[in-house]
């Protein structure tokens, strides 16, 4: 039996057939036009370049696609999903009881997470890729890179002189913002930073908590600051900063409305 057309657009053998399932649906609504590769496969998600489609504006677009819910531990997961709405009772009833379909429905939760996130925080102007589109397993969102590449992680940048000092402040600007938006990210590291020539990006978002209704969020923002500013410290940059007092200064700020 031949292949049906769309399947042929696929141009990468390097993709698992579930994948490819979920990004069909790009496919479908003309978001995208061919998968060009496997930009990276991780703990929780694959990540394909594609080709977008004129509309989107851009050249490219990265799918990230979520793992099935087989394959994914929610071990640690109830920290951050304390304060979040998980559908009517039938459903939260499955979540809990750890079904396959609950746990499908839980996987679709987190992905809805992260593009409603991502989208609020485009909105307000943070340096996140753009995001285009969302279903039950995979985001479609502005691939971070140019015709050469993706943009490696903030932890393999090496900075000219004095950049550093620059990076760290807008890294430092986008984490108010994101206060500012009821958003601390909650896994915020040199890994979730995409940085290239002066550029960063931040991503990586499913597991991000609202503080106004999660108990966790004071502690995870902490962590967030302190991973950001120790990792430039490392590289001699913002030794001056004490994350502990940003910390507190910024949460005090954003308890009283005026960050
Ligand atoms: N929009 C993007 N553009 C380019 N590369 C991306 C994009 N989103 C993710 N990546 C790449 O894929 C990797 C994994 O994505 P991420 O969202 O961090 O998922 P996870 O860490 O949960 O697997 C990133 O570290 C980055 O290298
Ligand atoms: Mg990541």
């Amino acid at each position: 039996m031949s292949q049906p057309e769309s399947e042929a657009r696929f141009a990468s053998r390097e993709t698992d057939a579930a994948d490819m399932r979920a990004i069909q649906e790009f496919l479908d609504e003309a978001l995208v036009s061919e998968v060009l590769n496997v930009i990276k496969s991780g703990k929780e998600a694959t990540v394909y370049r594609c080709r977008a489609d004129p509309s989107l504006g851009v050249d490219f677009a990265a799918a990230k696609v979520y793992h099935s819910a087989n394959h994914r531990s929610f071990q640690r997961s109830a920290v951050y999903e304390e304060g979040r709405q998980f559908g009517p009772g039938q459903v939260q009833r499955a979540i809990k009881n750890r079904s396959e379909f609950g746990r499908e429905a839980q996987l679709a939760f987190w992905v809805e997470h992260e593009f409603e996130v991502l989208s609020a925080l485009h909105y307000a102007g943070a340096d996140v890729p753009a995001p285009f589109a969302c279903t039950e397993k995979a985001i479609l969102m502005e691939f971070v890179g140019d015709e050469d590449g993706d943009s490696p992680q903030l932890q393999y940048a090496r900075f000219a002189d004095g950049e550093a000092e620059k990076v760290l402040e807008r890294i430092l600007w986008n984490i108010e913002l994101m206060v500012r938006e009821n958003v601390v990210h909650g896994d915020l590291s040199a890994f979730n930073m995409l940085y290239h020539e002066g550029q960063v990006r931040i991503i990586d978002f499913p597991q991000a908590v609202d503080p106004r209704k999660n108990s966790s969020a004071r502690d995870l923002l902490q962590r967030d600051i302190s991973n950001v500013v120790e990792f430039f410290q490392r590289r001699r940059a913002g030794l001056e900063r004490e994350p502990e007092r940003m910390a507190r200064n910024l949460w005090n700020l954003w308890k009283y409305g005026e960050v």
